[in-house]
């Protein structure tokens, strides 16, 4: 039978990189996306997919999505609870076995703000979500993507002989995307836009906080192999609890992001010094005065985490170059998208 899959965030750097690599691989699936906003040559595009027009908060289209699809792909806002319990609601009403995966981040594992002890300062602890899977499923209320988490890891446990869901959980991001939408991830594009602010590239404290990294080429293969594992009869990997797909395929503090971004800007004549500075945690704070936990968990905390099981389950192995090999182009696409 041909595998129905229900995708949002599909005009996301995420959602839309997973969706664009999945009609391509498997142009043998019957897509359904959502879009609030399709872009104009959606259809053109991708004349296959099926499109859905709504927001996350159209609980009846969302649900009733959910109810016609074997495999759910939740991409998009990490934290939009109505969203995902209309997604598992329309899952709960099918007859047969359904997957949903989710889309976390590695914000959950920031110490910040339940600890000011490893801002800009190195942290020893490094998740792996086979040894540690314990400490993960159980994060705190307050962390980052906890309550989204939480509500798939609840329906799991009370549904997961007709429900199986994964969580896949990435670092930052780096590389293109190749979406129908946004193409560009976070970090950089904020660590340039805050640059700007202060002339310099910049880290807390030492700048030994240290945190993973990932190319959005490498990440979305664990996208792909989990849908292929879960079209395959979902058996070769673990679901439910279990189900926590770590993304990590390398690490850098803060200050060698800081320090190679300044050498790069200064040769490209975008600052005028090579150096990058040590800042203070009100600077920090000033330089997103809308949201300012923003730089502290983009630039003061550590998240570092270790792809144990996709590589053991999904025999995942990272093959993207690296974010050094990178950085520059990233840096330069985020300097053009601001000019
Ligand atoms: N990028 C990273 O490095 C990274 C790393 C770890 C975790 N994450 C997490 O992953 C999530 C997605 O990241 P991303 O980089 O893919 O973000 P993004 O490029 O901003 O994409 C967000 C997507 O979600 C859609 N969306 C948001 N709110 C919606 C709503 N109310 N109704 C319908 N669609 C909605 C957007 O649609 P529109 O086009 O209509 O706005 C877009 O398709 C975020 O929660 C982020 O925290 C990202």
């Amino acid at each position: 039978m041909t595998p129905r899959l229900f995708l949002t965030g599909v005009t996301g750097y995420i959602g839309g990189s997973v969706f664009s690599a999945l009609a391509r691989k498997h142009p043998e699936y019957d897509l359904t996306v959502l879009l609030r906003k399709p872009p104009t040559n959606f259809t053109s595009q991708f004349p296959g997919v099926n499109l859905i027009q709504g927001s996350f908060d159209d609980s009846g289209t969302i649900a009733e999505a959910a109810a016609s699809a074997d495999i759910v792909i939740y991409s998009g806002d990490g934290d939009h609870e109505n969203a995902l319990n209309s997604i598992i609601s329309g899952l709960l009403r099918r007859d047969s076995i359904s997957y949903l995966i989710k889309l976390s981040g590695t914000g959950t594992l920031y110490e910040y703000p339940d600890t000011m002890e490893y801002l800009g300062r190195f942290n020893p602890k490094i998740y792996s979500d086979i040894d540690d899977i314990k400490e993960l499923v159980s994060r705190p209320d307050n962390a980052l993507h906890r309550r989204t988490d939480a509500i798939v890891l609840k329906a799991a446990a009370e549904h997961g002989h007709s429900l199986k869901t994964a969580i896949v959980c990435p670092p930052d991001i780096y590389g293109r995307g190749h979406g129908p939408g946004r193409r560009a991830s976070y970090y950089i594009p904020w660590f340039v836009e805050a640059t700007r602010k202060l002339g310099k590239p910049f880290y807390l404290q030492d700048g030994s906080n240290m945190r993973g990294w990932v190319h959005i080429d490498d990440f979305v293969q664990i996208y792909i192999s989990l849908v292929e594992a879960a079209v395959a009869g979902g058996e070769s990997v673990s679901w439910g609890r279990e189900g926590y797909f770590l993304a990590a395929s390398q690490e850098a503090s803060q200050r060698d992001v800081a320090e190679a971004t300044a050498k790069i800007l200064f040769a490209r004549g975008e600052i005028s010094s090579a150096d990058a500075q040590s800042i203070s945690n009100e600077e920090m704070a000033s330089l997103f005065p809308d949201a300012p936990d923003t730089g502290f968990f983009s630039f003061g905390c550590n998240s570092r985490s270790k792809a144990d099981r996709a590589i053991k389950e999904l025999g995942h192995v990272p093959k993207a170059p690296s974010l050094w090999d990178v950085l520059e182009s990233d840096l330069m696409d985020a300097i053009a998208a601001t000019k």
